[in-house]
């Protein structure tokens, strides 16, 4: 009997097995941050592939909250009506969709991995001014503007009225982009916030910001939609939010709402210095679970069925998701139950092709 195939049900909600798609941003938006047709055979595909959860990308509830002008976003009707047919596409195909609602906070406004040019978007190119806990730049990229307490008390309202338009769009489930450097990463690392009211400090002033949008976004879902937080459980960096401070944060976010915490790493300083081998942000996601008591997901170079099956028969996590495999092989999931012996639920365009 494969764990990683067996089914997870948080709430309402019965995941039906625990291979997961990682939020990936597409950088594909229209400059309106209304998704195309390219998320929606994006997304599909891994509901083909046999993946139990879909995590769309990171999805700004703000305009100035965008990684890239080309980001996603959930800040007007327009934006949520785009989604609805990219979910009943997922939904048609039987698998789960959930979306990630995201601020990038001083790692906004840069220029798409692909385009020509490299860092801060200026304003007169579809640029803007960001924001974030303190007026401390990522290195390489522009300023941002220290937000003031009524900028933070919008800024929960945004994340309020963006879950409202996600659960109109038909999502199945919330994620709360905490991790990788973005805005509410910012508030909880002392490296990047020095504020000296409320929401600096202490740790339990640095996550403020962040457990009052988990609240919110509790509130606004009811009881029935799973929840679930990405955090970077170390920056890499000395001085920086460590692992015990995040099984913490992690507690208070299961106390404040939050379902499962994705546990992932770094992002905050580009002097990071990460030891990058597979399954190394493991160890993260154990320390959660075990030092916070809360189920946990574990992400990061997890390319292979045995080796995600390993690391839920060891209690290490309580799901997987992955990332770049599911972008070489949007139909890894069929592979991986053949590989383990599991059922999976094939298409039935394609079913002549199911292993035997
Ligand atoms: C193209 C691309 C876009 C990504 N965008 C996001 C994102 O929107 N939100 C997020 O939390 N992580 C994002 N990530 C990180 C992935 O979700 C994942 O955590 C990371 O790639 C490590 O997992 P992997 O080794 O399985 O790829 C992105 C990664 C890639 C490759």
């Amino acid at each position: 009997m494969s764990l990683l195939f067996s089914p997870l049900t948080i709430r309402s909600v019965t995941i039906p097995n625990r291979l997961w798609v990682s939020p990936m941003c597409m950088y594909s938006a229209g400059s309106d941050g209304v998704v195309q047709s390219w998320h929606s055979t994006h997304l599909s595909q891994f509901a083909d592939g046999g993946a139990g959860l879909i995590v769309a990308e990171a999805t700004a509830v703000v305009p100035e909250g965008r990684i890239t002008p080309r980001d996603a976003g959930l800040w007007t009707d327009e934006q949520a009506d785009a989604w609805t047919p990219v979910i009943r596409s997922v939904h048609e195909r039987g698998g789960l969709i959930g979306v990630q609602l995201a601020h990038a906070g001083r790692k906004a406004s840069t220029w798409w991995p692909w385009s020509d040019a490299q860092g801060s978007v200026p304003d007169g190119d579809g640029g803007w001014r960001t924001v974030a806990p303190s007026a401390i730049a990522f290195e390489g990229l522009a300023e941002p503007r220290a937000m003031d307490a009524a900028d933070i008390r919008t800024l929960v309202e945004a994340f309020r009225t963006a879950t409202v338009r996600a659960l109109r769009a038909g999502f199945d489930m919330i994620e709360i982009h905490g991790a990788h450097g973005y805005l509410l990463h910012e508030f909880l690392s002392p490296l990047s916030n020095q504020r000296t009211d409320d929401y600096g400090g202490s740790l339990e002033n640095r996550a403020r910001l962040l457990l009052q949008i988990v609240r919110a976004v509790r509130e606004t879902v009811g009881d029935g939609i799973p929840v679930f937080v990405r955090i970077s459980a170390t920056d890499h960096a000395e001085g920086g939010f460590t692992t015990d401070e995040a099984t913490i944060v992690s507690t208070w976010a299961r106390e404040h709402g939050a379902d499962l915490i994705d546990v992932s790493s770094g992002g905050l300083v580009a002097h990071q210095r990460i030891d990058v081998h597979p399954g190394y942000q493991v160890p993260l996601a154990t320390a959660v679970r075990q030092g916070g008591a809360v189920p946990v997901s574990a992400v990061g170079l997890i390319t292979d069925a045995s080796q995600a099956e390993q690391i839920l028969a060891d209690g290490s996590a309580d799901a997987i998701f992955l990332g770049r495999e599911w972008l070489r092989d949007p139909h890894f999931g069929l592979r991986a139950a053949h590989r383990l012996g599991a059922d999976v639920r094939w298409p039935a365009q394609y079913l002549r092709a199911v292993w035997r």
